[in-house]
């Protein structure tokens, strides 16, 4: 089977071909990601109407390409998946209109993909993952734990009371003045720092469950720069050592959830196949790191799709769109977009959690 996908719920305008047909890693045909973050960066944050007009005027042209490096036809299609939600709703119109078109003309199945599933189900594309597994994912509005049990079987066993962790790295980096995005930056800034220079707390370290919250070590954050005396005088090893300080912080604050959550997972279903990170963050190779010993320690291994894969793109979701596909699950072209969109339907909402779930 070959399935385009369509991503276009956040900041990136991707488009992508995917098969089936050989062995994991070989599985894209082609995925074109068409990044807006120079038309945000002004802004110091993703803007929803720039982001949609974006979409608007690029959208075309990205499935273009994606057709033409894949040297595909749309008679060659066995389907087209799209993100139907959670997202900036003025960019996801734009991707289901222009899946729903192409499905009508061309009568294709359409599968519109809940973003975070796509996430979910990636390292089954890179890497052939079988279920069940336990997922962290870690995005710009996600920061969440959830068993994968099977395709469209997500269970929560943990999110954010507050902040998202792609949107503590962003916050960080901008009290820091590194700009925007702001977890790429805070990276690289703490390779060269130190990361015992400050005390940061690590909120909800220790606590029943497997909740996060981070909006402690942001303040935390602002302290600290407060009494650097501010940015005029912050030096570039302060910043670097800030930034390795806060990336220690997260570290602990995961590698204590995350194993919580093994323990649940353990308790209620068995032994997972493996410990996976998906979604913007898990680009983060420092976090990687400290995941994998966790992983090592309990004899499991990490499994991390490739950074590219990591942030948003159409592979993705044209993935998601074919595990659907193979399952029967395609959708009606009266599909509406869905600004929110939890993956686990049974979950209470966390209190003041996040933006998009
Ligand atoms: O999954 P994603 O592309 O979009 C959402 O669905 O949110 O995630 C974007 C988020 C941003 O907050 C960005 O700062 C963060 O992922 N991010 C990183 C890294 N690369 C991207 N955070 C930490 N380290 C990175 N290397
Ligand atoms: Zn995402």
């Amino acid at each position: 089977m070959i399935l385009l996908g369509i991503e276009t719920s956040c900041d990136e305008t991707s488009a992508a071909l995917v098969t089936d047909a050989g062995a994991p890693g070989l599985r894209i045909l082609s995925n074109v990601v068409l990044s807006q973050v120079e038309a945000h960066r002004p802004y110091e944050g993703v803007v929803p109407e720039i982001a949609a007009r974006a979409h608007l005027s690029h959208t075309d042209r990205v499935i273009g390409r994606a057709m033409a490096e894949a040297e595909a036809d749309f008679e060659k299609l066995d389907g087209i998946a799209v993100a139907g939600g959670p997202g900036l709703i003025g960019g996801v119109i734009v991707g289901v209109m222009s899946a729903k078109a192409i499905a009508a003309v061309h009568q294709l199945p359409f599968m519109a993909v809940n973003h975070l599933e796509a996430h979910a189900l990636t390292v089954r594309l890179t890497e052939g993952l079988q279920f069940p597994y336990l997922l962290l994912l870690v995005s710009g509005g996600h920061c969440q734990l959830l068993s994968v049990e099977g395709v469209g079987a997500y269970r929560r066993l943990g999110t954010t009371l507050d902040d998202a962790l792609g949107e503590a790295f962003d916050k960080t980096a901008k009290m820091l003045g590194l700009g925007f995005p702001g977890g790429p930056e805070v990276e690289t800034r703490a390779r060269a720092g130190d990361g015992n220079r400050f005390e940061l707390p690590r909120p909800m370290l220790g606590r029943s469950g497997c909740d996060f919250s981070f909006s402690g070590l942001k303040t935390a954050i602002r302290r600290r720069i407060e009494k650097l005396g501010g940015e005029e005088t912050m030096t570039g090893t302060d910043i670097d050592d800030l930034c390795a300080c806060f990336q220690a912080a997260v570290g602990d604050v995961l590698n204590d959830r995350a194993g919580r959550a093994l323990d649940m997972f353990a308790a209620r279903i068995g032994p997972p196949t493996a410990l996976v990170v998906a979604g913007g963050v898990a680009a983060n190779q420092y976090l990687r790191g400290r995941l994998a010993q966790l992983a090592a320690a309990r004899e499991l291994k990490l499994a991390a799709p490739p950074p590219a894969l990591c942030t948003d793109n159409g592979a993705m979701i044209a993935w998601a769109g074919l595990e659907r596909l193979k399952l029967g699950l395609t959708d009606g072209l009266d599909f509406a977009p869905r600004p929110r969109w939890p993956l686990d339907p049974d979950a209470a909402p966390a209190i003041g959690a996040g933006v998009k779930a």
